[in-house]
């Protein structure tokens, strides 16, 4: 009998993992299914990236690995579009490195750092890959609990003493999946000051940088004074350009810090599929000409979803960034909640407890369908909350 690792008994179930079969079921029964579960946008990849693929596909030399540098056209892209964007200048050969989408550098990172008995700091609720990356490379994860009343913040300042000396990275992601909460510069100077303080790697996830509202712009961690020392930062094509399912990302930092996640990867992967970097060089080129239709949408969206869902009795803050909403659902546990949505009115939504226990009371949407299924969905989540309420009262009566 093939006994699997202590290490892979210890992750907890994925919180997508089994959306696709149950929503396969309830639509080959016949039920109008609005998916808001994935952040996967709808629109489609840019032009630019599909005419820059197809290109390379011709081309037998963007069918070979991606040894050593992979493309270094794309890093050069990668380097200038962060020089443009946040005026900060890294070396494309040595600070930059091509992922398979950041969840690939985010999840190997911890490889990179964890010695045996070392902490990581996770957010909770927050992204899987942090402590997925965590217990499969041994570390032991702190949780720190992102809550409402620290506007969702990973407050480093409260993880205990002993954490602090025993930590070697933390994970801080702003804007924020699953709570679109974003960070000023305030709060970075304070959590980049602890990271100094303790020698504790700052990785800085920014995945959705450029999906920000009302004119808010979302800085990078190295506009603090004193980051690039502590810090790398995770950049995603995924969602700025609807472009999930190519997998393409890339990291920025120090030459050393960068070298050790090109060591762990360059025994776990061989880079991103060398024409995948020739379409992201084209789009990095011409990234804001790319990314402001898909902001503008999914402001639309947000504007159509949020009076929508307060009306069917939600409460929820309107997001300066990101694609999601976080919903408040006091008193009703958000996987029967979700569980509920999903086969009585079609609607995925990803119950907060499917992104750590300390995401409970809340569940997420995400803005990937348009402004009125968007309305459609929030009638008819509505009703869920409705009939949960009348439900409690009977059992309470
Ligand atoms: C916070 C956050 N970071 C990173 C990622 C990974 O993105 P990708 O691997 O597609 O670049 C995601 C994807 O949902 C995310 O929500």
């Amino acid at each position: 009998m093939i006994e699997t690792s202590a290490r892979v008994k210890s992750l907890p179930g994925y919180p997508l993992a089994e959306i696709p079969s149950i929503k396969r079921r309830l639509i080959e029964s016949g039920m109008d299914v609005i998916d808001l579960g994935a952040g996967d946008n709808d629109t489609p990849p840019p032009r630019i990236a599909v005419d820059a693929m197809t290109d390379a596909l011709a081309d037998p030399a963007y069918s070979k690995y991606g040894f050593q540098q992979g493309l270094p056209a794309f890093r050069q892209a990668a380097s200038r579009w962060i020089e443009q964007r946040f005026g900060k200048r890294f070396d494309p050969v040595t600070e930059i490195l091509p992922l398979i989408g950041s969840k690939d550098g985010l999840a190997h990172l911890p490889f990179a750092v964890v010695n045996p008995g070392d902490a990581t700091i996770v957010p909770e609720p927050g992204y899987q890959a942090y402590l997925g990356g965590s217990l499969l490379a041994g570390a032991e994860p702190y949780i720190a609990p992102l809550l409402p009343e620290t506007k969702f913040l990973l407050e480093m300042e409260r993880v205990p003493a002993a954490v602090l000396q025993r930590a070697c990275l933390a994970f801080v992601n702003y804007p924020n999946n699953p709570t679109a909460a974003v960070a000023t510069p305030e709060y970075l100077e304070r959590t980049v000051a602890v990271c100094r303080r303790h020698d504790i790697l700052l990785a800085y996830d920014n995945a959705y940088c450029d999906l920000t509202f009302d004119g808010y712009r979302a800085p990078s961690i190295f506009e603090i004074p004193g980051a690039s020392e502590v810090a790398l930062e995770f950049f995603s094509l995924s969602k700025s350009f609807s472009m999930t399912g190519w997998r393409l990302g890339f990291a920025a930092g120090r030459a050393e810090l960068i070298g050790a996640l090109t060591r762990v990867k360059s025994y776990t992967d061989t880079g991103p599929f060398l024409a995948v970097q020739k379409a992201g060089a084209a789009v990095l080129d011409r990234a804001e000409e790319v990314v402001a239709p898909i902001r503008q949408e999914l402001e639309r969206r947000r504007d159509a979803a949020v009076p929508a869902l307060r009306d069917a009795g939600f409460s929820l803050e309107l997001p300066k960034a990101a694609m999601y909403l976080w919903v408040a659902l006091p008193g009703i546990k958000s996987a029967d909640f979700s569980r509920r949505a999903l086969e009585e009115q079609g609607v995925v939504v990803l119950p907060g407890s499917g992104f750590g226990p300390a995401g409970e009371g809340f569940f997420r949407i995400a803005l990937t369908v348009g402004p009125d299924r968007l309305r459609q969905a929030a009638e008819r989540l509505g009703r869920v909350l409705a009939a949960t309420r009348r439900g409690e009262l009977a059992t309470t009566a």
